[in-house]
Formats: C-alpha cells, sequence, structure tokens
C-alpha cells in the first residue's frame, strides 16, 4: 500500500478493507480551503516561535498557496495513501516544495488540526445561513405589509378558534425564524474559539503564539482554555445541528400549516408551479412536494443531532476516532439547512393567496369569545359571560344558525344586558382591532410587530 503519514512504527500493511473504513478524504476534501488556510497561520506561527526561518516559511506558505490552487482548480490528484484533508494536503505540499514541507507538521496533531478546520468552515456557514434566514424574514415581512387586510380563521388544535389576520399567521413564523437567526447567532462565541496550538492533547511544546493564531484565522472568541478539553469538545458540532434542526422544525410545521391550507377544503393559498409537481396517475393533481419535502427533511436532520449525541456520549475525553462519523452530519445538517431555507423562501414569496376562501373560512362562532367580552365591558364577570355566551352557541345551534344571526332580543332572552348595539360583535374586522395590546392581531399591531422585524434585520 502507499506511505503513511504516520507510518514508522508499522511493519505490516493494512487490510484495504480498513483503508476504505478509515477514510475521511471522500467527504472531509471539502475543507480543503480550510485546511489550507489553517496550515498558512500555522507556519506563521512556527516563524514567529523560531521553528522555522522565514524563508523556510515563506516557502511553505507559497506552496501551500500553490495546494489550494490545485483544489481551486479541480486538479488536485488524491492518491491512495491520502486518509483525510489533512495528509493529502501535507502529502502534496511536500512533493511541491520538498523535505521542508515535513516541518509543518511541528508540534501541531491532526487532532488540533480537524477541530480547527471543522470550526472555520462552521463559521463561514454560518454566515451563509443568517444571511438566508434573513432572506427569509424579509420575504415573510414584505408580504404581510402587502396583505395586511387578509383576514382568516385562526386555528387552535386545528379547530377554527378566532379571526386573526393573514399577514398575523406570516409573522407567527417570522417569529419563530427570527429565534432561529439569534440563535444562529449566538453560537458564534463559542464555535469561534480556537483548538491549534493545543497539539493531540498535552499543548504546543514550542510556544507558537495562540493568540496570534487566533487573530489569523479569525476567531473572534479566542483560544480553547485546555488542550485536553481542546481537541475533545465537539459542542459546536451539536449546537449547530441543534440550530438546523431547530430551523428545519420551524420550516416543516410552516410547510404543515401550508399543506393545510392549500388542500381543497380549505384552498386559501395555492403554491406556483415552481414548487409543486404533477401525478403519473391523475391529470388534475397538483402537488405540495416542496412543503412535504421540507416536513421530510427535517426529520433526517433531527436525527444527525440524535446521532451524533450518541456517538460522542460514551467515548473517554480528548480524541476519538468516534469523532470522524461527525462530518458528514455537519455537511448534510449544513447543506440541506441551506436549501430548505432558499426553498422556503421561494414558496413563501410565490405562493397564491385567496382572501375569500380565508373569509368563507370565518364563522360566527368564531366569535363566541367577543361576544362573552361584550357583557364584560358592560361589567358582568368574565366567568359569567363566558357561560352565557355558551348558552347563545347552544341556542343557535338548536335552531340551526349560526350564531351571529342571533337577533338582539333572542340574546336578551338569555341575558338582560345584552343591547341593540350588540350587532356591533359580528365583526370580524372588529374583533382583530380589539386585540390591539403588543402581540396582538390589530392591524396597528402587526404592522408594528413587521416594523419591529425590519428594524432587527437592519441592525443585525
Ligand atoms: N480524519 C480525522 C477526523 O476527522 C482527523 C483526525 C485524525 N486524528 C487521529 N489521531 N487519527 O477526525
Amino acid at each position: 500500500g502507499a506511505k503513511k503519514l504516520w507510518g514508522g512504527r508499522f511493519t505490516g500493511a493494512t487490510d484495504p478493507l480498513m483503508d476504505k473504513f478509515n477514510e475521511s478524504i471522500s467527504f472531509d476534501k471539502r475543507m480543503w480551503a480550510e485546511d489550507v488556510k489553517g496550515s498558512q497561520a500555522y507556519a506563521k506561527a512556527l516563524i514567529r516561535a523560531g521553528i522555522l526561518t522565514d524563508a523556510e516559511g515563506e516557502v511553505i506558505v507559497a506552496g501551500l498557496e500553490k495546494v489550494g490552487s490545485e483544489w481551486q482548480a479541480g486538479v488536485f490528484e488524491i492518491m491512495p495513501g491520502d486518509e483525510d484533508i489533512h495528509t493529502a494536503n501535507e502529502r502534496r505540499l511536500t512533493e511541491l516544495i520538498g523535505p521542508v514541507g515535513g516541518k509543518l507538521h511541528t508540534g501541531r496533531s491532526r487532532n488540533d488540526q480537524v477541530a480547527t478546520d471543522t470550526r472555520l468552515w462552521l463559521l463561514g456557514q454560518q454566515q451563509d445561513i443568517r444571511a438566508l434566514l434573513q432572506g427569509l424574514l424579509q420575504a415573510a415581512c414584505d408580504r404581510a405589509e402587502q396583505e395586511i387586510d387578509i383576514l382568516m380563521p385562526g386555528f387552535t388544535h386545528l379547530q377554527s378558534a378566532q379571526v386573526v389576520r393573514w399577514s398575523h399567521w406570516l409573522m407567527s413564523h417570522a417569529a419563530a425564524w427570527q429565534r432561529d437567526d439569534e440563535r444562529m447567532r449566538d453560537l458564534l462565541p463559542r464555535a469561534a474559539r480556537l483548538p491549534l496550538g493545543s497539539g493531540a492533547i498535552a499543548g504546543n511544546p514550542f510556544s507558537v503564539d495562540r493568540t496570534f493564531l487566533a487573530q489569523e484565522l479569525g476567531f473572534v472568541g479566542g483560544v480553547c482554555p485546555n488542550s485536553m478539553d481542546a481537541v475533545s469538545d465537539r459542542d459546536y458540532v451539536c449546537e449547530m445541528l441543534f440550530v438546523a434542526a431547530m430551523v428545519l422544525l420551524h420550516l416543516s410545521r410552516f410547510a404543515e400549516d401550508l399543506i393545510i391550507y392549500s388542500s381543497a377544503p380549505f384552498g386559501f393559498v395555492q403554491c406556483s408551479d415552481a414548487y409543486t409537481t404533477g401525478s403519473s396517475l391523475m391529470p388534475q393533481k397538483k402537488n405540495p412536494d416542496a412543503l412535504e419535502l421540507l416536513r421530510g427533511k427535517a426529520g433526517r436532520i433531527q436525527g444527525h443531532l440524535a446521532g451524533l449525541l450518541c456517538i460522542l456520549k460514551g467515548t473517554p475525553t480528548t480524541y476519538n476516532k468516534d469523532f470522524q462519523e461527525s462530518w458528514e452530519m455537519l455537511f448534510d445538517a449544513v447543506d440541506t439547512t441551506k436549501d430548505c431555507l432558499s426553498i422556503a423562501t421561494g414558496v413563501l414569496s410565490t405562493l397564491s393567496v385567496y382572501p375569500d376562501k380565508m373569509t368563507n373560512g370565518l364563522s360566527g362562532d368564531m366569535l363566541a369569545t367577543d361576544l362573552a367580552e361584550y357583557l364584560v365591558r358592560k361589567g358582568v364577570p368574565f366567568r359569567d359571560t363566558h357561560h352565557i355566551a355558551g348558552e347563545a352557541v347552544r341556542l343557535a345551534e338548536d335552531r340551526g344558525i349560526p350564531l351571529n344571526e342571533l337577533t338582539a332580543d333572542d340574546l336578551r332572552g338569555i341575558h338582560p344586558m345584552f343591547g341593540p348595539d350588540v350587532s356591533g360583535v359580528w365583526s370580524y374586522e372588529r374583533s382583530t382591532d380589539l386585540r390591539d395590546t403588543e402581540g396582538g392581531a390589530s392591524k396597528r399591531s402587526v404592522l408594528e410587530q413587521i416594523s419591529k422585524l425590519r428594524q432587527y434585520l437592519s441592525h443585525t
């Protein structure tokens, strides 16, 4: 077999199946740029520590640049002995610049290297995901503002509950996505801590300046405080998977609402052709596949989170090869989250809404609470009014008419405080506009929610 970086103490060959079992180059090669960048910074730190001469360091930095450009151009050739991205880049560096390449790994281990590369990679992705989340939030704000006057039935337990605005529903999802954006932001100070300079476990014997390395690589959270923990810690991967799982959980519930709202009995919305597919058998079908995939992919990523927690829980501290299993989950979670955010933004901004269908879905019953509140305003205790309005619902049901078709006289028969002005209760618009406290369904309140979110977006 090919010569191994760690082959010195070995006499026997590795089983070819073991090589295949052990390799991670097939997936960790996507971090080539981070690996090059981390090594260039490390070479500079070795110069500063007096381990490399300026000339040696410059040759190494330039050689690494060449390695990077080969990856960039798609001509980097992976060789049989290239176990992972770290060994591949070092092997190629030494081919390009000769034995001086062998000085790069002084005091470094793949244990601090892999943690550095993956954190660097994650930091770039964290920014991309936030940009996508913010694009989605923007789309929600735009739509909510334009369609502020559309009323729709709100549901609890999927049963008709109270009148809300379509925009209120939109902003309810936006509120969850905003929390996701905050969570994505909040993992930064912990993820952006530098493991490099921790070696395999015990630290660096050549006094490399870790603060310099952190600055050079943009680790705004400083350096990992303990070398044993630095090679042991995969919290940043868990946190990323958790935030990804939450993003997708929210997109899944958003999708589920829209699947229901776009079904025939509702007909509140229709997905654009861009995000639906047909049936091979039934010519009339237009299926919300994009939405169903959003729902399905959430399950897959939740599985990754659970999977990683299981992988980690029984490992002794510091580095174990088990950890290598996490990268595919991390990559998949990040890729999937980005795709799902793009799809959700597309679905949301091209959706057709049918306000008439929404208003048709409103029923007088949904004003039963308002009827009770009418009496509250006349001084009747709410607990009594709830009972009285309940009697009104029963009366309407007995007569087979909607609640809002009971006359003022019918109602006075139930309670003397009902006056002729009770007819004012039967306005859906009024029902939402009475709910004018912060976060409520009134037009003013929903517009305020939109403007607050816009403010967040412009300051973040
Ligand atoms: N490919 C390995 C990983 O992803 C890199 C670290 C290997 N370290 C070691 N001591 N074998 O975890």
